[in-house]
């Protein structure tokens, strides 16, 4: 049975912080303040209720009928951070005319295997809407988004935006479709999914079954 996400509301100060709570820490601020800075739309963050559900694995429920053209919800699914993204006209766009320098642009790789509906171009069931684990699959820092086209550090010119994983330089487009040559081997994870509405999907599950 899926869960419906609430506010977040981070937990208290503490010494001790397991290393999946930590990553999921890292994701939340890493993504969020690039987020408000760089795009100056609200980064939405949202998690499931229940720990006891989170362990367990269920499937999260989203809505995503706040998120604004450009804007990133982070919904906790598994311990993992999970990234909605709405997508802009112009993002879109940009995912064909970088495709010549991806490792992987058709999302053939098997090691995180992509649910039918999202091996397309905008890796995504409605091209607007990005659904993908917020986690590098080199060695698991958590990407941060560079939605800013153009020369910035760690970022060339002929960026054409997407995510930059600040631990050892690997960049992912607009999709989480990984550049060549870089330390991260796959693209970004797209965990299975589907609509319940045209503002809900949830997350975890889709018509085949649970993950
Ligand atoms: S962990 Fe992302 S590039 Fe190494």
């Amino acid at each position: 049975m899926s869960q419906s996400n609430q506010e977040l509301s981070f937990p208290p100060s503490t010494d001790k912080i397991e290393p999946e709570r930590r990553t999921w820490l890292i994701a939340c601020g890493g993504a969020g303040a690039v987020a408000a800075a760089a795009t100056a739309v609200p980064l939405l963050t949202s998690m499931a209720p229940s720990e006891k559900a989170r362990s367990a694995g269920a499937p999260v429920e989203v809505d995503i009928s706040d998120i604004p053209p450009g804007g990133v919800k982070t919904v906790e699914w598994r311990g993992k951070p999970v990234w909605v993204v709405r997508r802009t006209p112009e993002m879109l766009a940009s995912l064909e005319k970088i495709e010549g320098q991806l490792a992987d642009p058709k999302s053939e790789r098997t090691a995180l295997p992509v649910p039918e509906y999202a091996k397309n171009r905008h890796r995504s069931i409605k091209p607007e809407i990005l659904v993908t684990v917020g986690i590098c699959t080199h060695l698991g820092c958590s990407p941060v988004n560079k939605f800013e086209t153009g020369n910035q550090p760690g970022l060339d010119a002929n960026w054409q935006g997407g995510y930059f994983c600040p631990c050892h330089g690997s960049t992912f487009d607009h999709a989480g479709r990984v550049y060549a040559n870089k330390p991260a081997p796959d693209n970004l994870e797209v965990p299975r999914h589907m609509y319940l509405s045209d503002t809900k999907i949830v997350i975890g599950k889709d018509e085949k079954g649970e993950t």
